[in-house]
């Protein structure tokens, strides 16, 4: 999923447009007031437009930090996204959602001193994910259109690196923590792969030529 950037947001214009700015506007409620915004406005834009106090979870307003999680109510549909990634619309509430509570998952990865042993460790580590439901409701929540109970499965069977392939463009959003009913915790299953995938294998090719070459360079110069 392509994240917007501030270039995208630029205003749209119709025929519902108001005379004095030529932008459309939406009048929508953020937690719990009702606020007017034009509709290039992104969520968290609109938030601070309509005076909606300061939530402290914003960080990056570029979809990378994961951090502005709101529930979204469009009728009898309720969804979540990150509030930086998503525009404005007529009719919708939406509620900033507090972050996550600190991760129950404890670990140490330099520990983990033989790869033999890794998936008897995460099975230790994780109990829970052997008892996924295939409820399929991390997947639903994620605003990166991650393919989560499928990675917690590969993680499952001590398939790492596939499972940190999956998770490659996770923003640890945590909103598919909250959607686990079995508290798996799907966003760290994801980021201890990452992290054993990474602690266990060479680093890319390309990175390692890259560093050799200059290594060789500040020789030639010594
Ligand atoms: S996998 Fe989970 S933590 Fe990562 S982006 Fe998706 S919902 Fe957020
Ligand atoms: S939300 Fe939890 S139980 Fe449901 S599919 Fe995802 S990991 Fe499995
Ligand atoms: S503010 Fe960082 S993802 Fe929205």
């Amino acid at each position: 999923m392509t994240s917007l950037t501030r270039h995208d947001r630029l205003p749209l214009v119709n025929n519902e447009t108001t005379g004095q700015s030529g932008m459309c506007r939406s009048t929508l409620t953020i937690n719990g007031m009702v606020v007017e915004a034009e509709s290039h406005m992104t969520l968290v834009e609109a938030a601070w437009a309509g005076g909606v106090p300061r939530t402290s979870n914003v960080g990056c307003l570029e979809g990378v930090c994961g951090s502005c999680r709101v529930m979204l109510r469009r009728g009898k549909v309720v969804t979540v996204a990150l509030a930086c990634q998503t525009f404005v619309e007529s009719g919708i509430e939406v509620v900033f959602l507090p972050p996550q509570e600190a991760p129950h998952h404890h670990y140490r990865i330099e520990e983990l001193s033989d790869s033999w042993d890794i998936q008897a460790r995460f099975h230790e580590i994780f109990p829970e994910a052997a008892h996924c439901r295939h409820c399929h409701g991390c997947g639903a929540s994620c605003p990166k259109g991650i393919s989560v109970e499928e990675g917690v499965a590969l993680a499952s069977t001590g398939r790492f690196q596939e499972a940190g392939e999956i998770f490659f463009e996770c923003v640890m959003c945590e909103l598919c923590d909250s959607a686990c009913p079995e508290r798996i915790a799907p966003a760290h299953v994801g980021l201890f792969s990452r992290r054993v995938t990474a602690h266990f294998h060479l680093r890319p090719p390309n990175l390692i030529n890259r560093l050799e070459s200059l290594r060789k360079s500040e020789h030639s110069h010594e």
